[in-house]
């Protein structure tokens, strides 16, 4: 069976869909799975203990400190022993108390002690989901590797319809096959990953800089890295952490990413430049503070461009180039990809709210160059990186059967 042998916790939080998680357990032991239940005390008020202690045939977990539960002090060789844990349903107050790393009972302390693949299905009220709080924790698992899976779109239990249902059994086993058995599909691949926006000092409190966060180019870097990549993340200031494992190199100015860049870019078989280089630089910037309350001109010079730059170089990497347009995306992409003489370029609407700069979703245009273009639909970031990823890897192998067009490697 898929799942014969595999030690599993299942934590469940208290939501209405907590019945469903009696669905999902039945389900994970028929495929095979030994499944340790933990619940919160609120779960336990849809749900009792007793139900999921007869499915599992193991003892449900719940308070950390309950003398009649030895297995409760356990949390720790239970955490060691999971190759994965599951919460489901996944409330907002779990996924707001996973992304601070609080650990106020059982299953959050467990949360915390794993260090196995783990997997949220939220289910919650549609405008809680769409709350920038809720928005703004998933963001943060999902940065760290965590996968959350999207909430199901139809009638809430409020009686209101809209998108905050439990995602179905069939699709959490589903995801759960994939945290199990990842695809490491880029490994032996060298990923140069490029993140963040720069900063052009215009004296040394102030400079220039645009919206960008990093989360695209933050979002490539972890999807290479769990699919196998060595990864070489070169980024400009952002609120973000560097995924673990990235060689991480930190710069501010566009002739700073330029040099990290160039020291980086040999032996680099994909180069995914997703930081938004401020264009110009401040010729010459302020040695000490500008006084303010009076008229002030910069004098303004192009920033070199990198992406030409190192494409110019026929490295024999894939190189992959990102455009911010607010209007005739295709043509202005398609006219960009030529210029830079880049292999492939992810176009965003940055006009659109929502998507793009400083958002947790985007909506892309890949247009490659050999006449291919493909809209992907609006995801998470991770989602799309992943797309991308997938993509790279597709039109790299057809190139590769091309002999007239090879890219090498
Ligand atoms: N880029 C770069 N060096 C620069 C400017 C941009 O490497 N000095 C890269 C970015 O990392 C991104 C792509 O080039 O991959 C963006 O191209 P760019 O020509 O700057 O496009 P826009 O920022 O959309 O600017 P514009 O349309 O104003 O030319």
């Amino acid at each position: 069976m898929a799942l014969d042998g595999k030690e599993l916790i299942l934590g469940v939080t208290g939501s209405i869909a907590a019945y469903k998680a009696v669905y999902l357990l039945r389900e994970l032991v028929r495929l095979g799975a030994r499944v340790t239940v933990c619940m919160t005390e609120h779960a336990r008020e849809f749900v009792g203990p007793l139900t999921f202690r007869t499915l599992s045939g193991r003892p449900v977990l719940i308070n950390l400190f309950d003398p009649q539960s030895p297995e409760a002090v356990e949390h720790v060789a239970l955490a060691e022993r999971a190759q994965a844990m599951i919460v489901a349903p996944a409330t907002a107050n779990v996924l707001a108390k996973a992304a601070y790393g609080l650990a106020d009972d059982f299953l959050t302390t467990v949360l915390l002690a794993v260090r196995c693949p783990v997997l949220m299905a939220p289910a919650m009220d549609g405008g809680m989901w769409e709350h920038p709080a809720v928005a703004a924790n998933v963001a943060t698992l999902r940065q760290r590797g965590v996968t959350v899976l999207e909430p199901d779109t139809g009638e809430l239990a409020s009686g209101l319809s809209g998108r905050g249902r439990l995602p179905e059994v069939d699709a959490i086993v589903e995801a759960l096959f994939t945290a199990l058995n990842p695809v490491r599909d880029l490994r032996g691949e060298r990923v140069l990953v490029t993140a963040g926006p720069t900063r052009e000092p215009i004296d040394p409190v102030r400079y220039i800089a645009n919206r960008s966060s990093g989360k695209m180019g933050y979002g490539l870097a972890s999807a290479a890295l769990r699919r196998g990549a060595q990864v070489t993340l070169i980024s400009g200031p952002t609120m973000l952490t560097p995924p673990p494992g990235a060689v991480f190199v930190p710069v501010q100015t566009a002739e700073e990413m330029r040099e990290a860049v160039l020291q980086h870019v040999a032996g680099a078989s994909i180069v995914v430049k997703a930081a938004a280089v401020v264009d110009w630089h401040v010729k010459h910037p302020a040695a000490t503070k500008l006084k303010g309350k009076q008229e002030l001109t910069l004098e303004l010079t192009p920033n070199p461009d990198i992406l030409a730059e190192i494409a110019g170089r026929r490295t024999g990497a894939f190189i992959v180039g990102f455009a911010a347009e607010t209007h005739e995306i295709a043509a202005n992409a398609r006219a960009k990809l030529a210029s830079k003489g880049i292999e492939l370029l992810v176009a965003n609407d940055v006009s659109q709210a929502g998507i793009g700069f400083d958002a947790d979703e985007n909506e892309v245009l890949l247009i490659d160059r050999w006449g291919g273009e493909r809209a992907l639909p609006r995801m998470a970031k991770a989602a799309v990186a992943d797309a991308i990823l997938t993509h790279i890897l597709a039109l790299r192998s057809a190139a590769a059967a091309r002999p007239a067009d090879r890219v090498s490697r």
